[in-house]
């Protein structure tokens, strides 16, 4: 942060952790475009753009090798910008410990991304990790849709402060976007052409807001309302909580055609113990309890969850616990992580530290079961018909990729991006699934 440079042309956002940073990412390139810069590769971008995770160490570690790399950079070293988590936990610090960092912004402040480049150029500090009261949705320009499945932030922030994340604090406190500014985004990128909406927040069914006529919603309602809009054939959301499960959203998976049978419902351990430590202020029996709910209603849900292993304390028999929990919920898919002490955060000064290679084993075996899991849930789909949204290019010529209702990534031959075709689950991998086109009878 020093000498005046040329103002950067063209930019290039690197985005990592959770689907919000996928979403910030997104907004952060519309704004650098509507600022007249152009969107560009990471060898030749002017300005660089890493948007940040902070979540597990391995995460925040990673921005560093990264900017070591782009400092060395075999053009010229670009602008580097950190975004995100990472920028909001470390802020001034990180310019300090990495001098080829020129700029930092909190994901809550990135709307001023334009003014922190114009001081960045000038060789003035640019660093910004306010949390400013009025949404950097209001400053942002209008959404652009295009995409066939497009994310839409409708939530953000944590007030849960389980003992492990750092979310609450880099994320800051639990906020809903108002109805008409959801409703207005949707419309946008519907009209540009998406056809599929993940509805998105730290806690995402906390959402809740006043719909057009003063009556309060909650996410079942907004879910509602976006079904009767002309054009979006699917929505989704993650991720939830399941404390703020509430009997309407329940309810809209088995009466919402559009709503798809796919629930993201982290559970974290098996044991009420651990959960306890944890502070989640839930136990096993009740997580149990709104999985059989769902499936009461949609009996065909996929259920995804997260798992962390090897929790301050954490005993072989509450690991156990946890496994027993797994084979009980049956899962289609899950991400599993070994727990990551972070700085300021309760959990990460409790004795009994569990050791790496404890940890290691209990992943491993909590890997193998959710993998048998998946595969099983895989096979169940063969011989089934249902509809895929064509997303991309699949790795063989004239192979497409789209997902399943269940969130699988089945390929298919033939196709355009953005086509909904009818398919037959053929065969299925632990990854991957096989679709073959349902040819409708001629009248
Ligand atoms: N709000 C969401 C998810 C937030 S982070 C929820 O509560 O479900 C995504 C996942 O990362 C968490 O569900 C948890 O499983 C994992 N995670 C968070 N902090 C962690 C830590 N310190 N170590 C390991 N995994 C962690
Ligand atoms: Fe983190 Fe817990 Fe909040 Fe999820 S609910 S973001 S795990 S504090
Ligand atoms: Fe990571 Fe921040 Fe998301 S810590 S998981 S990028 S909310």
């Amino acid at each position: 942060m020093s000498s005046p440079r040329p103002a950067p042309k063209s930019f290039h956002v690197k985005s990592f952790g959770c689907q919000m940073n996928v979403y910030d990412g997104a907004r952060m390139a519309e704004l650098m475009q509507a600022e007249g810069m152009v969107e560009a590769g990471a060898d030749d971008a002017d300005l660089v753009l890493l948007n940040t995770c902070h979540i597990r160490e391995k995460a925040a570690e990673k921005v560093y090798s990264d900017i070591g790399r782009l400092a060395k950079r075999a053009g010229g070293k670009p602008m580097i910008a950190v975004a995100g988590c990472v920028a909001q936990a470390e802020g001034a610090e990180i310019p300090k410990r990495a001098k080829a960092v020129d700029l930092v912004v909190g994901p809550q402040a990135y709307h001023r991304l334009p003014g922190l480049i114009a001081d960045a150029v000038a060789g003035r500090p640019a660093v910004d990790t306010d949390m400013p009261a009025a949404s950097k949705f209001d400053a942002l320009p209008a959404r652009r849709g295009g995409a066939p499945s497009a994310f839409l932030t409708v939530q953000e922030g944590c007030d849960k402060f389980c003992t492990y994340c750092v979310v609450p604090y880099t994320r800051g406190a639990e906020v809903s976007r108002p109805w008409a500014a959801v409703m207005d985004e949707a419309k946008a990128l519907v009209d540009g052409g998406t056809r599929e909406i993940t509805l998105l927040g730290q806690n995402v069914n906390a959402w809740t807001a006043e719909d057009e006529t003063g009556r309060a919603q909650g996410l079942d309602g907004l879910i509602r309302a976006l079904d009767r809009l002309p054009g979006l054939e699917r929505i989704r959301y993650m991720t939830s909580h399941p404390n703020d499960m509430a009997d309407g959203l329940i309810a809209a998976h088995g009466d919402v055609a559009s709503l798809m049978p796919f629930l993201h419902l982290p559970v974290q351990s098996g044991s009420d113990r651990i959960l306890k430590a944890m502070n989640r202020a839930h136990d096993l029996a009740s997580y149990l309890r709104l999985i059989d709910r769902v499936r009461a209603v949609r009996p065909d849900i996929a259920v995804s969850g997260d798992y962390i292993v090897g929790f301050p304390g954490e005993t072989d028999a509450e690991f156990e616990e946890t496994l027993a929990a797994i084979r009980e919920v049956g899962h289609a898919q899950a991400y599993s992580f070994k727990y990551s002490p972070r700085p300021g955060t309760p959990a990460a000064t409790m004795d009994d530290q569990i050791a790496p290679q404890v940890m290691d084993e209990r992943l491993q075996r909590l890997q193998a079961l959710i993998g048998d899991q998946q595969l099983a849930f895989n096979r169940a789909t063969i011989g089934r018909t249902c509809d895929i949204l064509i997303e991309r290019k699949g790795k063989q010529p004239g192979q497409m990729l789209g997902k399943s209702p269940w969130l699988q990534s089945v390929l298919i031959d033939g196709g355009e991006i953005g086509d909904l075709v009818e398919v037959e689950i053929v065969a299925a991998g632990p990854q991957s699934m096989h679709g073959e086109r349902q040819r409708r009878a001629a009248a």
